[in-house]
């Protein structure tokens, strides 16, 4: 079966609940809580079960509380990858991720982020993401967020740090923020390659999967298309320099930024326990996978869908 055909049969038999359905459901379940979990950002949703097909309501305050917090938490979810794709669907479309041979064979939207073997083969990607970096950052239309599901996790590391760029924006100086509302970054993948190979841990991207990711201009602030705020978006994941410089002249300033935005006050340290759901905001967020684990001995396994996003301004 090829990608758009599994694309497709998950999309038919995962295809959800009629309205009625829903609205009968709603009026039954309780009203999720939402819980700031850090002063930078990030808030925990307690009374969801995402093995359900939630209400319509209850999405709708996920989603207004994913962009007041910029993260969501969602603790002791035993879900299925049908379940997952399922809950990541009512938020939008979702990415087929460029690195293939990482993806569920039946459900490719489902990325696998692990170090874990079976038959002696590891069966996810490795080790990536320790940088900071928004996801796809580097297509034309980025992800609008990352939802996570950790299977199993490390007793200690393997944390996930995740840095509020509306945050780092709204802290710099009027002068600052003038300069920047007037420039345009370049971004490509071949820099996450090289990032990724750095640490040590990943393969190199292929010349095939580099051609599909040409590079990519966006503005070096965007407008956060569903509450008007903004933030700050070039991240040392992808970004290479200003439009109409190059990169050694932009490196200065690239390089401020890149100090600025990881203010510890921007920060939020996400300690993972299984079962949790994590959905980031891409949009104002960068994050960045701590691989302080020993990768010979401590499981780490996550299952990423990648939910599509719009064209920054
Ligand atoms: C990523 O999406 O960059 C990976 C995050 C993680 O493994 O914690």
């Amino acid at each position: 079966m090829t990608i758009t055909e599994s694309v497709e049969k998950s999309r038919k038999t995962l295809g959800g609940a009629s309205s009625r359905k829903r609205d009968e459901r709603a009026a039954k379940s309780a009203k999720p809580e939402i819980r700031r979990v850090s002063p930078a950002l990030g808030a925990e949703v307690l009374n969801v079960d995402l093995r359900e097909d939630l209400p319509d309501e209850t999405i709708a305050e996920m989603r207004k509380a994913l962009n007041e917090n910029c993260l969501l938490l969602i603790r002791d979810q035993d879900i299925t990858p049908e379940q997952h794709v399922a809950f990541s669907r009512r938020f939008g479309e979702l990415e087929i991720h460029v690195l293939t041979e990482y993806l569920l064979p039946d459900l490719p939207e489902v990325l696998v982020l692990s170090n874990v073997k079976k038959n002696g083969k590891i069966m996810g990607r490795a080790g990536v993401g320790e940088y900071w970096h928004s996801d796809l950052q580097y297509l034309a239309k980025p992800s609008l967020g990352s939802i996570m599901h950790a299977i199993e996790v490390p007793e200690i590391g393997g944390d996930t740090m995740f840095a509020n760029q509306f945050a780092a924006y709204e802290a710099l100086s009027d002068g600052m923020r003038d300069l920047l509302d007037g420039l345009e970054v370049v971004h490509h993948f071949a820099k996450a390659r090289y990032n990724s190979v750095q640490v040590g841990y990943a393969r190199p991207y292929s010349d095939e999967e580099l051609k599909k990711t040409p590079p990519v201009t966006h503005p070096a602030v965007r407008t956060h298309p569903e509450t008007g705020r903004k933030a700050l978006y070039a991240s040392p994941g992808c970004a290479l320099n200003f439009v109409g410089m190059t990169e050694e002249e932009s490196r200065p300033l690239l390089e401020f930024l890149y100090r600025h935005a990881i203010n510890p006050r921007f920060l939020y340290r996400h300690k993972w326990r299984a079962n949790d759901i994590v959905f980031w905001d891409n949009r104002s967020l960068m994050h960045y996978a701590v691989q302080d684990y020993d990768h010979a001995s401590d499981r780490r396994h996550m299952h990423r869908t990648t939910v599509s996003g719009d064209e920054p301004y």
